[in-house]
């Protein structure tokens, strides 16, 4: 039985929905300037939610939603980093004004992915501990206008991948071992600055919740052998446990901690962190889920150095799970169990209250006679939601459900033809057209799922 106060959501981010490049005083930020490969959007444009915000409040409405997860742009709220811009101020005061009085729960993320450009190009971004005072700084400006309203706060975004992602945190570092040693020191920075965020919102924000938004990890080993067992438990370690023992226990697990010594990577330190890091809890954890991972260990002499950053590591690597259904754009297979098994785990460790902050299917959907048809989405949605009602009535506390994504969006780094959204944006990686919406049958299927819901 879902809860009367239970937030059926959907969600975005900033730089791959909104557009509006360069308006409202708008500053650069790292995603404006990466590299996109041609024939795939980049977030100049997006979905072009700045231009379309009244239109989509109005969607979000009809879908019946009660929250809505988005994240403010770093660079529409400040500029370049170090001014308070009221133009993005105001955007951000009408995208929470209309929800509000639509009934609709704002639910902002202060980072998610994107960053001023011009703190990278002064101090090299997150390797710099200049970049902690900047962002409570961010965070503090958010925190004075918005939090009158706002009750309900991510901090930062899948740090796992906005740390390894080089094109959105400037990391270009060309010595491999020198770019992981600043890939751990910038995940630090961002844990201090995640706790002094939090040491802040409390004074300002006092009735409101805060907490991170993980990529959660639902590791399983390939086979039962030793190895294996041992190379998943370690993959737990260094893609979720490392983030979120820091944010809730203030502190790295220590088969991290004895990793990064060996390897000359632990990151520089001050006495003074350590009180800050053990304060300043977390109220919630927000969870990301797309699917599970296989994990094995990694056989003697096999090169690594193909796989993302964030599985380049001698103690563990990708396997595969012949167990699952994989398709084009979910190529690690499609796992519903696998988020009951990943929240109730996140739950036994952290007993914090969890949110799932985005869950969703990527398909290149078309339009057929005008409409969208996207079972294979429903489907998905369907059998995730079922997990989290048998989550909740094994009595474990979950605050809500928010799909991935509202509307279509521009994929993290696969532009348009990879699309999540319940409802369609008409336009292509190479011609942004109008941004029409068009509500696809996914969309209808939530909203009578709510609706039901509500009823029942
Ligand atoms: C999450 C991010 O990692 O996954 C989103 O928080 C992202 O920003 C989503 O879009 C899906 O990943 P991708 O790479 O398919 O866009």
């Amino acid at each position: 039985m879902v809860k009367k106060d239970f937030y059926w959501g959907a969600s975005t981010s900033a730089f791959q929905v909104e557009g509006g490049f360069g308006e409202g005083g708008k500053g650069i930020a790292t995603t404006d300037v990466r590299h996109v490969p041609e024939g795939i959007a980049d977030s100049k444009i997006a979905s072009d939610h700045y231009h379309h915000l009244s239109e989509d409040i109005e969607l979000m409405a009809d879908l019946g939603i009660d929250l809505y997860r988005f994240s403010f742009n770093w660079t529409r709220v400040m500029g370049e980093g170090d001014q308070p811009n009221q133009e993005g101020i105001d955007f951000y005061n009408r995208l929470i004004d209309g929800c509000l009085e639509k009934g609709i729960t704002p639910f902002p993320t202060l980072y998610h992915f994107e960053m001023p450009q011009a703190l990278v190009t002064k101090f090299d971004g997150w390797k710099s501990r200049k970049c902690i005072d900047y962002f409570v700084d961010y965070a503090k400006v958010c925190f004075q206008h918005f939090g009158d309203r706002v009750k309900l706060w991510g901090t930062i975004n899948e740090q796992l991948i906005v740390t390894a992602a080089s094109d959105l945190n400037g990391n270009h570092e060309t010595d491999a071992d020198e770019k992981m040693k600043q890939m751990y020191q910038m995940s630090y920075n961002m844990s201090l600055a995640e706790k002094k965020t939090i040491q802040v919102f409390r004074k300002i924000v006092r009735d409101g919740q805060i907490g991170p938004v993980c990529s959660m990890q639902v590791v399983y080993p390939e086979t039962p052998s030793p190895r294996n067992i041992l190379a998943a438990k370690n993959a737990e370690d260094f893609l979720q446990n490392c983030f979120l023992d820091m944010s809730v226990f203030g502190e790295y697990p220590k088969s991290y901690c004895n990793y990064l010594n060996e390897k000359g990577w632990y990151p520089e330190t001050e006495p003074a962190d350590r009180e800050i890091l053990k304060k300043n809890k977390p109220d919630l954890i927000g969870i990301n889920y797309y699917c599970s991972t296989c994990i094995r260990a990694v056989e003697p002499g096999e090169d690594t150095s193909k796989l993302p950053p964030f599985y380049r590591n001698e103690r563990f690597t990708l396997g595969n799970n012949p167990y699952l259904t994989k398709t084009k754009w979910m190529e690690f297979g499609i796992d519903p169990e696998g988020l009951y098994i990943g929240m109730r785990s996140i739950y036994e460790k952290y007993h914090l209250p969890m949110m799932v902050t985005e869950n969703g299917l990527a398909y290149s959907d078309s339009i057929e006679d005008g409409q969208i048809h996207d079972v294979y989405r429903i489907d998905y949605l369907e059998q995730h939601i079922k997990q989290c009602e048998r989550f909740m009535e094994e009595g474990y506390p979950l605050l809500g459900y928010s799909p991935w994504s509202l509307l279509d969006l521009v994929s993290s780094h696969q532009g348009f033809k990879k699309r999540y959204g319940l409802i369609f944006v008409d336009r292509t990686d190479e011609d942004p057209k109008e941004c029409r919406r068009i509500p696809k049958d996914s969309y209808y299927w939530y909203q009578n799922k709510i609706k039901n819901t509500k009823k029942g």
